[in-house]
């Protein structure tokens, strides 16, 4: 019998005013100098390597706060067989014993290193502490305790029994291995995609991103310290290409839990078909991708709220979240005090130093993203279609800044509405007043993503009208807010079309997918 675990509140935010002693370790921690040496872990035991990867924070390129060493093709192999030890015990591990380990997990985080793993998402991926603690802090603890959650939901479904037959079903899990890799702009994620799987009894693989790495594996550590049994989830921080050719060369490959860009996504879709035929079982492949997230403000919306609203969801993190609205429709006479308050507003906000608690924007993530957004920012300054309405600079020292920066283009499909760019540059297009009905047209038709999107609109027939016609242009529609900050719980997270397969993390529905159900039936 399943025990029963009360919904679960979301994680209380952790407030860092100056003073507090949070905010006084939070700033020890992230003057701290050691250089942590991260190792692969596989079947518990941890493996260092010679092929090192020195992580440097984004917005500071003269420091080193980790050396990741990347395993070689041997460990790789190592890893998957440990997936499948550890399999053995862990498939027949009971919820109770599952639920606990996820929970303790919770607690270690949430007591004991909630400030250490916050400063490693701020040092390693150049996050603002109002936007580090959500993600470490809050975030990754409510994944851990709603998939438990939502973990009972699942394994109490069961079928319809009549007089002469018992029907069950037994909720097993995917026969084989989940191959989990996590991208660096969340390290939520990262938690998500691997303790998702093994909350519904999988064994899993892991590929962390650098840049996430060290946060990571910093709450690897907690899963072991909360009794997480070795091999469970094997810690494989690698060259991307290799620990793919390998996960994806055995047979055992039973899922896929991924999130980053379209491009690899379809890259891995691709190596499952070519290897099809030699997998034990057809693997499922789960993926939330990109976005060009639409904000799309009616004349009867409130220009203070649809201001606001573009600054966090454009702004925040420097763009690179997948739900950042990144093209906006704002209508014509909405925009003049929409674009004076965006300006003021901008002209207050910090870009620098996260270690500043006041910053608003850290660096982007890496070198090759700042040369691209360079170029972009560059290329609209070139162009006729497009007028700089805030910022375009871009800077090198001592780490990929860009400042945030709106683009107002006369061509609703100019490639920056298109695009998505990973960055902080919001373009706008302004449609007159009474164009409303074509607006719609181009919000749904503009981009192949549909992941997120806003609408902001105070008359009721004009924002039907608008939901009945973007029906399909975002997984997460939000109504006079912005885009971002989904919570776990309240507004399950995925997108469709060129953004994921939909299976809405951290909800029952992304848990189904790591079932493989069987139906019994016995006859009296
Ligand atoms: N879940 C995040 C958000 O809603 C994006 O991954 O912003």
């Amino acid at each position: 019998s399943v025990p029963t675990i009360p919904y679960p509140k979301n994680d209380p935010e952790l407030s860092f005013k100056e003073g507090l002693p949070q905010t006084v370790k939070l700033k020890e921690q992230l003057a701290n100098t050691t250089v942590v040496d991260i190792p692969a872990v596989i079947g518990g035991v941890k493996y260092f390597s010679e092929d090192i990867i020195e992580v440097r924070p984004p917005h500071d390129q003269n420091r080193v706060i980790a050396r990741i060493h990347r395993p070689n093709k041997e460990m790789i192999e190592k890893g998957i067989a440990a997936c499948a030890d550890a399999s053995k015990e862990w498939a027949n591990t009971s919820f109770a014993d599952k639920a606990a380990i996820m929970n303790r997990a919770a607690e270690i985080i949430d007591k004991k290193k909630r400030i250490e793993i916050a400063a490693a998402t701020m040092l390693g991926q150049s996050k603002t502490i109002d936007q580090a603690d959500p993600d470490s802090g809050n975030e990754l603890i409510d994944f851990l305790r709603f998939n438990a959650y939502n973990a009972q939901r699942v394994y109490a479904d069961q079928p319809l029994t009549v007089p002469t037959a018992l029907n069950r079903i037994d909720w097993r899990p995917l026969e084989g291995f989940v191959y989990a890799i996590s991208p660096f702009n969340f390290t939520a994620i990262g938690a998500n995609l691997t303790t998702a799987p093994a909350m519904m009894g999988n064994t899993v693989l892991w590929k962390p991103a650098e840049k996430a790495s060290l946060a990571n594996y910093i709450f690897y550590q907690a899963l072991e310290e909360a009794g997480l049994p070795p091999g469970v989830i094997n810690f494989m921080p690698g060259k991307a290409s290799e620990v793919s050719a390998a996960a994806l060369g055995s047979k055992d490959l039973a899922g896929i839990h991924f999130t980053g860009s379209s491009e690899v996504f379809q890259g891995l879709w691709k190596g499952v078909a070519e290897n099809l035929s030699r997998f034990k079982s057809i693997p499922r492949i789960v993926g939330e991708t990109g976005g060009k997230d639409f904000v799309l403000a009616h004349a009867s919306a409130d220009a203070d709220v649809v201001a606001i609203s573009l600054v966090r969801g454009a702004f925040e993190y420097q763009g690179q979240k997948c739900s950042a609205a990144s093209r906006a429709y704002v209508s014509e006479s909405l925009w003049p005090a929409v674009k004076e308050k965006m300006q003021a507003m901008l002209a207050t906000l910090k870009v620098g130093d996260v270690a500043d608690l006041s910053t608003f924007m850290g660096a982007v993530i890496s070198k090759e993203s700042h040369e691209k957004l360079t170029a972009r920012i560059q290329s609209a300054k070139d162009d006729r279609e497009c007028k700089i309405v805030y910022g375009g600079k871009t800077w090198k020292e001592p780490g990929f800044f860009v400042e945030p920066t709106v683009i107002e283009v006369s061509n609703p499909k100019h490639n920056l509405m298109e695009e998505e760019l990973f960055g902080p540059v919001l373009t706008v297009y302004v449609f007159k007043d009474e164009a409303w009905d074509d607006v719609l047209q181009l919000v749904d038709s503009t981009s192949p993503y549909s992941l997120t999107g806003s609408i902001f609109c105070t008359d009721r027939y004009k924002l039907v009208q608008a939901e009945k016609a973007l029906v399909n242009s975002a997984g997460n529609l939000y109504i006079n807010d912005k885009p971002t900050g989904a919570m776990i719980g309240q507004q399950p997270f995925g997108g469709t079309r060129a953004s994921g397969t939909n299976d809405k993390a951290g909800y029952w529905l992304n848990l189904m997918r790591w079932v493989s159900p069987r139906t019994v039936k016995e006859s009296y």
